[in-house]
């Protein structure tokens, strides 16, 4: 076995807004060079903690009280300001969920696309304008000269999504953060962005974070997934052993409830209340979520 690209050991963290409560929990994982990982978890598991974690932008709300993230070699949380600086937007790219809001909306795609190989890639003017067209062909966006020229609110979300796949990669990361990077778009559009994601982290051999709420996605691209239930690891494995061989209880009731896995529709199953009570139990926050009336 090949040595992670990334490992988090004994994450903690808890939230300064919420009275201190846990927001992750001894949370360990690992993952390899050009190896996709699904975080997947109910809204307010942790994902986008992990996910912002990874990338330097923890919000000062939340404290890490214990635990590592190894870094091809390095422990992000150690690192000063400035180190993170040259490894953020350069050796881990972010996609971000909302293709609306995540161009700058004053100023054109090519400009966008070509700032990070000029200024962290040290490209030509010319060889980034070249590069900037090349990346846009490689996500299918027909028309690169055009698209270059155009501001982002000239283009669909669609499309969007594609040029900011586009830079994610463009500086050859090692590690892509990819938070529930399809929410925000047309159903139909959905498949064809996860099928782009899997095949530029094909072509490139990076590595893949891929926070979703959703099993059916994690099918499609992951590798492995690590399930989260309020901050904690319930379930860790290859992507064929947790959906065809669950453990917990848990994932066996959040694959029972997954459209795209029981064929026969009319047979959905919600998670059953007591699955959740086990899980509080197990976890822990019983008594927090009473107190809070939650
Ligand atoms: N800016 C913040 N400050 C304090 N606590 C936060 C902040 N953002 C999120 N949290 C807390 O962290 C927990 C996990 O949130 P998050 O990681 O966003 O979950 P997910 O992405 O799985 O939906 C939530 O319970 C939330 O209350
Ligand atoms: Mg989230």
């Amino acid at each position: 076995m090949s040595r992670p690209l990334l490992s988090i050991e004994a994450l903690s963290a808890s939230s300064l807004r919420d009275g201190n409560q846990p927001v992750l929990r001894d949370v360990s994982l690992s993952l390899e060079p050009g190896q996709v990982l699904g975080l997947v978890g109910e809204s307010g598991a942790g994902k986008s903690t992990i996910a912002k974690a990874l990338l330097g932008i923890l919000p000062a709300g939340i404290k890490v009280t214990d635990g590592r993230i190894h870094f091809d070699g390095r422990n992000l949380l150690e690192l000063d300001q400035r180190a993170l600086r040259g490894i953020m937007g350069s050796e881990i790219t972010l996609i971000p969920q909302d293709p609306q809001t995540a161009l700058n909306p004053g100023r054109r795609i090519g400009a966008q696309l070509t700032d990070g190989l000029r200024l962290k890639r040290g490209m030509s003017v010319r060889d980034a304008d070249e590069r900037a067209l090349q990346l846009l062909e490689e996500v299918h966006i027909r028309d690169p000269e055009r698209v270059v020229r155009s501001y982002p609110h000239e283009l669909s979300g669609g499309m969007r999504q594609r040029v900011l796949i586009a830079a994610a990669f463009a500086l050859e990361p090692k590690l892509v953060v990819a938070d529930e990077p399809t929410t925000a778009l047309d159903v139909t559009v959905q498949k064809e962005i996860l099928r782009l994601i899997r095949r530029m982290q094909e072509s490139h051999g990076t590595a893949v974070v891929f926070v979703t709420h959703d099993l059916g996605v994690v099918a499609q691209i992951c590798d492995r997934i690590t399930l989260l239930y309020a901050g904690k690891v319930i379930e860790a494995g290859t992507t064929a052993d947790v959906l065809t061989a669950p453990k917990h209880a848990y994932t066996k009731a959040l694959i029972a409830a997954s459209p795209r896995y029981d064929r026969q529709d009319a047979g959905l199953e919600p998670v059953p209340e007591t699955v959740f009570e086990a899980l509080r139990c197990e976890v822990g926050t019983q008594g927090k979520e009473t107190a809070d009336g939650r």
